[in-house]
């Protein structure tokens, strides 16, 4: 013990990014290693299960190596292995799950087992962030392609679900419209790209708030409503009608993504409100979204709360995250043994859904 860190290798491959990173103590970055396989997938406009299951298979040691080699650590400076065990898809998280309890076996290291949600939030965590003091109690609004969720958490490892998406994920939303404007694959940092040309007051999308108090989302009709726009508009192309004009898509884009924005940032806010929460996280990969960390500042900033937002490099997926987590659970003693199997679904979600039925 004493001065020496606490060093964590993380792996994750839960989604289509493969990454592999060293984090020491919880917080300082000492490798992070992401292979993305947005160009095998860039064709079918969506993560392909197989062909992500077989890419990672081929990146995983590569990216091992390579967050290893930079740090010119070896087994023995390693304290445990973390990986990402869910939500995801099955196959692929399979991958980094494999590799893991391969190296906790073989190197006799403690197995640490992720939730890929409870890394987002942690990612706000990572490099100076986290010396922040009292970052806790904190609502946290973890947006990504697959799941858009409210946390309240006390500390890092206790955490409540205290919203989540009853059908589109925000990501899913900005990559579904991505598509239907014909914008390059992933949507959301192009649909963002071409949202800053636009008026986000030139088309009124519907904002789905799911009744009063409600800190549940509905992202799907937007989407939809975009979709009838364009059709109503003789938008889309077809049938000889004129496609949309470069001006009349940043419109669009701009309206469409000020119609999600409002949507998450109120709802953050009610949750803080609810939960006399002082701070704010921010994370995931629509984290990244520059119009929606300024909206938030800005009213955390009217309300006197703080808002600490993920680093944009840590808010799509990545393995520091993971071993950043990964450090509380090995000083509270949740280790996993070696019959850890990938689990598609959010526990926490799977919780609430088993108490209603
Ligand atoms: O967290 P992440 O890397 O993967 C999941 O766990 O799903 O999030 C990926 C999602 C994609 O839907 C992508 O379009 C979206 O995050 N995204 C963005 C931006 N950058 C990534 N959405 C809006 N604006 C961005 N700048
Ligand atoms: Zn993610």
């Amino acid at each position: 013990m004493g001065m020496r860190p606490t060093i964590i290798l993380g792996l994750e491959s839960s989604c289509d990014e493969t990454a592999a990173a060293l984090v020491a103590d919880g917080r300082e970055v000492l490798s992070s290693v992401v292979a993305s396989q947005d160009k095998l997938h860039e064709r079918y406009g969506g993560v392909v299960p197989e062909i992500a299951a077989r890419a990672h298979i081929e990146n995983i040691l590569p990216v091992l190596h390579e967050a290893l080699a930079r740090v010119g650590v070896g087994r023995d400076r390693i304290d445990a292995v973390a990986v990402a065990h869910c939500p995801g898809l099955t196959a692929a998280l399979l991958i980094a799950v494999t590799c893991a309890k391969t190296l906790a076996w073989v190197w006799q290291k403690p197995l640490i087992a992720i939730d890929h949600l409870h890394s987002h939030l942690q990612s706000v965590m990572l490099e100076e962030q986290g010396k922040e003091p009292n970052l806790f109690p904190a609502v946290a609004l973890v947006v990504s392609g697959g799941h858009t969720s409210l946390y309240y958490g006390k500390n890092p490892l206790e955490l409540q679900l205290i919203g989540y998406t009853l059908d589109d994920a925000a990501g899913e939303a900005f990559d579904k419209t991505a598509h239907i404007l014909k914008l390059p694959y992933p949507g959301g940092p192009a649909l963002e790209r071409l949202a800053q040309k636009g008026d986000p007051r030139a088309v009124d999308f519907p904002r789905t708030y799911l009744g009063k108090g409600s800190l549940n989302f509905s992202f799907s009709g937007v989407k939809t409503a975009v979709l009838y726009y364009c059709r109503g508009q003789n938008m889309l192309g077809k049938d000889r009608v004129p496609e949309m004009t470069e001006q009349e898509k940043a419109d669009i884009a701009a309206s469409f993504q000020a119609a999600i924005i409002d949507v998450l940032v109120d709802k953050t806010l009610l949750a803080a409100e609810r939960f006399n929460a002082p701070t704010v996280f921010l994370g995931g990969g629509v984290a990244a979204n520059l119009s929606l960390r300024n909206q938030l500042i800005r009213r955390c900033q009217e309300q006197d709360r703080r808002l600490i937002a993920a680093a944009r490099r840590y808010c799509t997926d990545n393995a520091a995250m993971v071993a950043g987590l990964a450090y509380y659970k090995l000083k509270a003693a949740q280790v996993a043994d070696l019959s850890l199997e990938p689990y598609p679904l959010s526990p926490d979600l799977a919780a609430i859904n088993n108490r209603r039925r």
